[in-house]
């Protein structure tokens, strides 16, 4: 999170929204750009000077989990109310900035959870047009029980007296429910009075825009430099690659090693997009031999990650040496010193990779196949012209580059590749069984329309055989697992509930189609306690 200096490419006068602790922050920031106005979440132990140095158009002030009322619960430098720009309080951002200001937040003993009827009271600019009695979504269970001196209560709920208030002078709104859930009927419009007619902002956080001032913050930043990309066939880094091409052309050179790992289509996909389509400088190493070389009689899980990684790191390395770094032989070394940067790598880095590393300076380097740990003499500085962005404005903006929709709106796929799903050793053999199975669930996914609905949907081949029988013959041969889930951010997630027609096609396509398999099994595991990969 960045309380400082705004990052390249970000828009003056963003909206800051505080976070108090909870997945609050985060909707509501994508709720403002979904409005078209910037903004950035900043942790609630930023000053009202640090706030102020970034000259927003407005602070919105995030629910959070605890009372206001326990100690140590998470508070806000009170300055911030005589700074002059407009405040909104959402949840405990209304009850912490009415205790703040000096009025009464109880623990009632009736709290409110879910959809509740709300009764407009009073005139507000928020509640512009609205009805007089409407649904909102609340969650809490203190309640503001008194105003603070010179606001007057503009809504109540059954059993919040004060559902929103306002100061009658000054741009200080709090609302007891939350605006930004899809639940709240209204919660839409009066985000957009606040941005619109309160702070004033501009609807002109548009992906075209992003694409503008990301092209030019990469122009300054790398000038005329040589420019690393690895393709892995994922959005994000297809994304970054697209946008960072159409900044500098042919500075770009994108590196996509074929790990032998690689889902069906997706080699052929990255040539077609990037060399035909975009014809971007793309450097296509078939690596698979040395892939499987290097796996032979390894089934321990980490022990393949790791392998993978490192071949993955040290292939790249290759490459890189030969495009980027050019010894120059007049140059002056310095005793035990390493090269100077000798290049730019791109990463694919996202607003949430951001928030989590909890700074905007530390260059957050994605673990594993996302070129971590390359050597310090391989010195590049990264270019990350994701990182203002969440994963639906990186889809929107991958839309509006060209991109093809396969590549846009393909489901997560883990850097070591369909090695995390194939139990056991991993040869070409069983990972050509996979794929081939993996193909088919992808595709019937896709026809029985689920595919975006779906956090991830693929096939898994364990390391066991099961006895079948097929025509007159005996069989001994693998299963394949069915994995499909839902999910937010992978951090949790539930098995799917897919029609049975669908796993019925899936079953007899996989065992008729797929030379290998004699059984078909559906993981029913939600995570936790399992994970969503095998491995
Ligand atoms: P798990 O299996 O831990 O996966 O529930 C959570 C999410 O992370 C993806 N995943 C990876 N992504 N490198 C990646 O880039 C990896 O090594 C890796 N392992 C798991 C997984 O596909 C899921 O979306």
């Amino acid at each position: 999170m960045s309380p400082g200096a705004p990052a390249a490419g970000a828009p003056e006068g963003p909206v800051l929204v505080v976070d108090f602790g909870a997945q609050y922050a985060q909707l509501i920031a994508r709720r403002v750009r979904e409005a078209h106005v910037y903004s950035e979440i900043v942790p609630h132990t930023v000053t009202a000077g640090q706030l102020a140095a970034r000259r927003p158009s407005g602070i919105i002030l995030s629910g959070g989990p605890k009372s206001v009322n326990e100690t140590p619960a998470p508070s806000i430098d009170p300055a911030i109310y005589d700074m002059a720009i407009p405040i909104l309080g959402i949840c405990y951002g209304a009850q912490l900035l009415t205790q703040q200001l000096g009025g009464e937040v109880a623990r009632t003993g009736r709290g409110e959870y879910g959809r509740t009827p709300l009764t407009v009271l009073g005139r507000s600019p928020l509640f512009f047009d609205w009805p007089d009695d409407s649904e909102v979504w609340m969650s809490h269970g203190d309640a503001i029980t008194a105003v603070p001196a010179g606001f007057v209560a503009t809504a109540s709920s059954p059993d919040a007296p004060v559902a929103a208030l306002h100061h009658a002078d000054r741009a200080i709104y709090g609302v007891q429910f939350h605006p930004e859930v899809v639940h709240t009927e209204r919660g839409r419009d009066l985000l957009e009075r606040f941005l619109y007619d309160v702070c004033r902002c501009p609807p002109s956080w548009t992906h075209t825009s992003i694409i503008e001032s990301q092209v030019a913050a990469v122009r300054a930043q790398v000038g005329a430099s040589p420019v690393l990309c690895a393709l892995s066939g994922g959005v994000d880094s297809a994304v970054a690659a697209a946008l960072v091409h159409k900044a500098i052309g042919d500075q770009l050179t994108c590196v996509y090693v074929d790990t032998g790992l690689m889902r069906a289509q997706e080699s052929e996909q990255v040539e077609e997009t990037f060399r035909r389509q975009f014809h971007v400088d793309l450097v296509h190493v078939k690596a698979a031999d040395r892939f499987f070389e290097a796996l032979v009689g390894v089934t321990d899980p980490e022990a393949k990650r790791k392998i993978i990684g490192e071949l993955f790191i040290r292939i790249f390395e290759e490459v890189a040496r030969d495009l980027v770094v050019e010894p120059d032989p007049d140059a002056p070394v310095e005793e035990g010193g390493t090269a100077e940067p000798s290049g730019y790598l791109v990463q694919g880095t996202l607003y949430p990779d951001v928030i989590e590393s909890g700074s905007d300076s530390a260059a957050t380097i994605k673990s594993h196949h996302n070129v971590g740990g390359l050597p310090d003499d391989l010195a590049f500085d990264l270019v990350e012209p994701l990182r203002l962005l969440f994963k639906d404005e990186v889809r929107a903006v991958g839309e509006e580059l060209g991109l093809p929709h396969e590549i846009v709106w393909r489901q997560p796929f883990p850097g070591p590749g369909l090695a995390v799903r194939i139990v056991g050793e991993v040869t070409p053999e069983r990972a050509g069984i996979l794929r081939a199975a993996d193909a088919i669930v992808v595709e019937e996914v896709r026809r029985a329309g689920l595919y975006r609905d779906l956090w991830q949907s693929f096939a898994v081949l364990p390391a066991v055989r099961t006895v079948g029988v097929m025509g007159d013959g005996r069989t001994y041969a693998y299963p394949i697992v069915i994995r499909a889930v839902t999910s937010d951010d992978a951090m949790t997630a539930d098995w799917a509930r897919l029609p049975y027609d669908l796993l019925e096609r899936l079953s007899s396509r996989i065992i008729n189609e797929v030379e290998g398999v004699n059984r078909v099994a559906l993981d029913i595991t939600s995570k936790p306690p399992g994970t969503i990969e095998w491995e």
